[in-house]
């Protein structure tokens, strides 16, 4: 082992990685990257060590925030821009297929199963403004897709998601959809208003610590998916919502923002979105993954 100095200690954490066999890769590349990153942060800062006992302090605050209902540490990623980063590498954009954004940490798994143009709203608000969402699904080639499971999830008009609301009855504004045979898929629900992401425990410190707000703009949660097309997590934002031009989690995309209009009086609805949506078949998505 050399004398570690401050000139060679990067060098000697990456040579002590385990001999090709011991380790593959993928795990050498990521853990050369990480130890120069890392190294390199530290020496960039001169991080003093009561800093780092503090950061060590802090990590493991956000371990015990952590729970079945909440999970600390994608939101860390999302505070410093981090999901919506891995996001853009994974799901890589080169065609007319539509973008993707964060998951978020509210979706929740099988939600109500309902039909063509059916309601999410199980609960009412006196200010909340009834909305009809539609629009068609197609592939990259512009063919209507039939049978396409649409998820979708927001928040109610007083900022709160469902499940951190015991106020609101389960699974209320929430639904799986399906396209129909010419690709349309159609619900209704209520116009999503801004909301701060959960800021107290660890997730409020980070932010304070960067003097960054903890507020999203208005937007309706969708996943798309279907046997042999890439799967499409995403949002559809409020196009007059406060906070677009400056999101705490860095998720809009200007092909993302619609217009909530005002709905025509046939419909029965305050407002009326369309929004259409283009998956990319999975071929093509693994074989440009591959390049
Ligand atoms: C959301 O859109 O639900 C969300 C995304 C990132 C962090 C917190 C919430
Ligand atoms: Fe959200």
């Amino acid at each position: 082992m050399p004398n570690v100095t401050l000139e060679n200690v990067t060098d000697v954490v990456i040579a002590s990685l385990g001999e090709s066999g011991a380790i593959d890769d993928r795990q050498r590349e990521i853990m050369t990257s990480l130890i120069r990153h890392l190294h390199g942060f530290c020496k960039d800062v001169k991080l003093q060590h009561g800093e780092f006992l503090a950061a060590c302090d802090y990590l493991a605050r956000a371990g015990q925030t952590c729970s079945d209902k909440r999970q600390e540490f994608i939101l860390l990623g999302d505070i410093l821009g981090v999901e919506v980063l891995v996001d853009m590498l994974t799901n890589v954009v080169e065609g007319p297929e539509s973008v993707s954004t964060v998951l978020g940490p509210f979706y929740r798994d099988n939600p109500p199963v309902l039909p063509h143009g059916a309601s999410t709203v199980q609960k009412h608000f006196d200010d909340e403004e009834t909305v009809y969402f539609e629009g068609v699904v197609r592939d990259t080639a512009g063919n209507p897709l039939a049978g396409v499971t649409l998820d979708v999830w927001e928040d109610a008009p007083n900022g709160l998601y469902e499940n951190h609301d015991p106020d609101q009855p389960e699974y209320n504004l929430r639904g799986r959809f399906e396209t129909d045979a010419e690709g349309r898929y159609a619900f209704r629900a209520l116009r999503p208003v801004p909301y701060p992401i959960p800021d107290n425990e660890t997730a409020g410190e980070l932010l304070r610590f960067m003097g960054h707000h903890p507020n999203r703009p208005g937007h309706m949660h969708f996943i798309l998916s279907k046997d042999g097309f890439r799967p499409l997590i995403s949002q559809v934002y409020d196009s007059s919502s406060a906070w677009l031009d400056n999101d705490s989690v860095f998720a809009v995309k200007d092909s993302l923002v619609a217009e909530f209009q005002k709905a025509p009086d046939e419909m029965h609805d305050d407002l009326y979105v369309k929004f259409d949506f283009v998956l990319k078949e999975k071929a093509a998505a693994a074989s440009m993954a591959a390049e």
